[in-house]
């Protein structure tokens, strides 16, 4: 019997692995413009990171883990979001006790045991970043610029920043935030879903997020989180507002907007794009100054965003079919003879190890076949070698788009790298 992939995860071909390469170069780009640090932690971690890191209450803890035993009868997760395990590893590397600055960012793999659907998958490709040590409104709008320039460069068009105010998570702040959603929605419980029943008992704000008609229509007329909120993160969440309006950067306030991990202090944002169906988040992220010390290092404040690479990559797709660069052949080599076999490998090699142009050749097909191939690949030239041109010690070079065709002599193969001007030079 065949094995396939397991469900909701994906294997990446050749033809598609150059999207994410161009992500992947984007990103890193970026990241050293803005100052940013790449950190690769493991795959798999403790499970106590994540119940402690991402939070009891939520659904990626309580029902999408990847958990299992390791042969050495230690509960351990595969990684479902990035940032506790950032946290993790920037304790552990002692940088938190010179109280430094720690900007860091990620390209990973996550795991979650969601149900599959368009954008939805059990693994998943973030790309991530997390600043420690600073707490103010200026780095989480460099923190959202940085995101917003990611997809800016990578040519996305139409995207869609949301902000919130969740509550800064201190007592009286919270209890407030409680307090006003649980008031809103008294006497209406009764037509809400069983999961919010509970969620109004164990954390009322989740019920924000509820995607449920029934649900939806209780919290209409809720005038939103923020204004719940205490004064100091009030005034915080409008500082950084008005930093992002100053520097051009247009925002949508969505009152309802919480997200799904308990951890953050305060601000919110995420992402929207066009065309991705209901899976359109394709980034988010906010400030979470508590997780530092609940896994057990000092009071440090952070902030951070996570985007997913293939919705990107899904709504790039769809706004420009060409997306992202052409991934023709330079040249094609077709032979025809046992004579002129020998010598495509003469030519591939000094196209590719002399000249850096990339070619190809399909050995052991009839040279229609070739030719095909050659079309297929988008190939801009074809040199092609019969018995005839090695006699003469010429190969024939044939423009694919135009479909003129000039000879060149073996001894001046070298003048194909002008038809490559610029090109990995
Ligand atoms: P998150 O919103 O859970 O946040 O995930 C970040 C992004 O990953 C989402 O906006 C989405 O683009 C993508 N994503 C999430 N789940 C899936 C899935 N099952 N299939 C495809 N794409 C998915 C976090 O993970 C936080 N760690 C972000 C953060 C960093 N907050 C602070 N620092």
């Amino acid at each position: 019997m065949k094995i396939n992939v397991l469900k909701g995860m994906y294997d990446v071909l050749p033809e598609e692995v150059v999207f994410w390469q161009f992500i992947e170069k984007t990103v890193r780009e970026t990241a050293a413009l803005f100052g940013y640090g790449e950190i690769r932690t493991p795959i798999l971690e403790r499970t106590e990171l994540f119940k402690r890191g991402s939070g009891i209450g939520t659904d990626i803890v309580k029902k999408e883990m990847y958990i299992f035993e390791d042969r050495g009868g230690r509960s351990v997760t595969l990684r479902p979001e990035g940032t506790p395990s950032v946290v993790r590893a920037y304790l552990q590397s002692g940088v938190t006790s010179q109280g430094e600055i720690a900007k860091l960012f990620y390209i990973a793999p996550m795991f979650r045991y969601e149900k599959p659907q368009k954008g939805r998958f059990r693994q998943h490709v973030q790309f991530g970043a997390e600043c420690f040590g600073i707490k103010n409104p200026a780095i989480d709008a460099e923190m959202i610029i940085f995101l917003l320039t990611i997809y800016a460069r990578l040519g996305l068009k139409g995207f869609v920043l949301e902000l919130n105010n969740v509550g800064c998570g201190k007592k009286e702040c919270r209890e407030s935030v409680r307090k006003g959603i649980k008031d809103f929605v008294s006497g209406k419980t009764n037509s809400m879903c069983d999961d919010c029943k509970l969620r109004l008992e164990e954390n009322p704000l989740r019920i924000l997020d509820c995607k449920k008609e029934g649900c939806i229509e209780i919290l209409s007329g809720f005038e939103g989180t923020d204004s719940l909120a205490c004064e100091s993160c009030r005034s915080y969440y409008k500082e950084l507002k008005d930093l992002l309006s100053a520097n051009a950067m247009p925002f949508v306030e969505n009152s309802r907007l919480v997200r799904g991990l308990d951890y953050y202090t305060a601000v919110v944002f995420e992402v929207t794009a066009s065309g991705l169906g209901s899976q359109n988040a394709i980034g988010g992220g906010g400030r979470y100054d508590n997780m530092v010390k609940e896994l057990g290092g000092p009071d440090v404040p952070a902030v951070g965003f996570g985007a997913g690479i293939e919705r990107v990559i899904m709504a790039l797709k769809s706004q420009c079919p060409d997306f992202p660069v052409s991934t023709a052949t330079d040249v094609f080599v077709v032979y025809q003879g046992e004579k002129a076999l020998k010598k495509v490998l003469f030519i591939l090699n000094t196209l590719r190890l002399k000249l850096n142009i990339s070619a190809k050749a399909a050995f052991g097909k009839s040279m229609k076949a070739q030719m095909r191939t050659a079309n297929k690949l988008k190939s801009k030239y074809c040199i092609i070698v019969g018995d005839e041109e090695i006699n003469k010690g010429v190969f024939k070079l044939k423009n694919m788009e135009s479909g003129e065709e000039k000879e060149i002599t073996e001894n001046n193969l070298k003048s194909i790298r002008q038809l490559f001007r610029g090109k990995n030079e």
